[in-house]
């Protein structure tokens, strides 16, 4: 039997990336999973549904909310994986840079999270995860905008994890650091003097392996955060 056979899963930021390595890793153990962004598309041979939804804009994050519970029930995990990225000096970050990085980081995940887990609780069960950053526990240069907004949604999990306990719903922060994704397209890694090169980066099929891991554990065993990181020589040293 796969772990988590007919278990309804939704991802956030599951067009690519690593969203879409969750998406698929929960789909392959036998998940109804909803992937959830602004762009994402039907994919044949359907295991999955795609909802279209703009998770900055809070009527829409209601939206899916109300479709997906009518169309499917009360989801069994939530991962709350849409996140955006930005590298910049104090010095160059504007006042815009720093709302939107914390509407997509940050609101958005309470936005989901008020969403699904008054539901969660009412049914006593399901796993909600959100993926934070190496940079909800350290600071890095650059990182400003970044950094602000993870260290907020690792306050957010961290006071949920408190409301919610003995609910029956384990809430988890996943910790990644730099993954070969589309994040870094623009700031160019291998060529940025003190950054991992995109080859020494974790995947996004490692992210969604620990992601698997906690989503599978029985009911009994909570795991509250999970940091993982690339192991190469850089590789505690550098943002992500
Ligand atoms: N890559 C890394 O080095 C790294 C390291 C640690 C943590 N993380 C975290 O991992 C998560 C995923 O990152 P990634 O590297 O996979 O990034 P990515 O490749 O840029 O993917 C970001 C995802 O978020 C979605 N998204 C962005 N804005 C959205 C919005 N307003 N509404 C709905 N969906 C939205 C995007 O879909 P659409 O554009 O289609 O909406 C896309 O599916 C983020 O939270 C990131 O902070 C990444």
């Amino acid at each position: 039997m796969s772990r988590l056979h007919n278990q309804l899963a939704i991802v956030t930021g599951a067009s690519r990336g690593i969203g879409a390595a969750i998406a698929e890793a929960l789909a392959q153990e036998g998940a109804r999973v909803v992937r959830v962004a602004r762009t994402v598309t039907q994919r044949a041979g359907g295991v999955a549904s795609e909802v279209i939804c703009d998770l900055t804009e809070p009527d829409q994050v209601a939206t899916l909310a109300t479709s997906v519970t009518t169309d499917f029930g009360v989801p069994d995990l939530v991962v709350s994986n849409a996140g955006g990225f930005l590298l910049k000096r104090l010095e160059d970050t504007t006042a815009e840079d720093l709302e939107s990085q914390l509407a997509i980081n940050l609101r958005a995940s309470f936005l989901v999270a008020k969403a699904f887990l008054p539901a969660m609780r009412r049914a006593g069960r399901g796993t909600f995860i959100s993926i934070g950053s190496v940079a909800d526990h350290r600071g890095f240069p650059e990182n400003v905008a970044y950094a602000a907004s993870k260290y907020g949604l690792r306050g957010l999990h961290e006071t949920l994890l408190e409301e919610f306990r003995g609910s029956g719903v384990r809430l988890t922060l996943v910790s990644p650091g730099p993954t070969d994704t589309s994040m870094w397209d623009p700031f160019d890694p291998d060529r940025r003097q003190g950054f991992i090169p995109r080859a020494g980066m974790l995947r996004p099929s490692d992210v969604a392996d620990a992601v698997l891991f906690v989503a599978s554990r029985p009911a009994h065993v909570h795991i509250d955060w999970l940091r993982l990181g690339p192991t190469g020589k850089a590789a505690t040293d550098k943002h992500g």
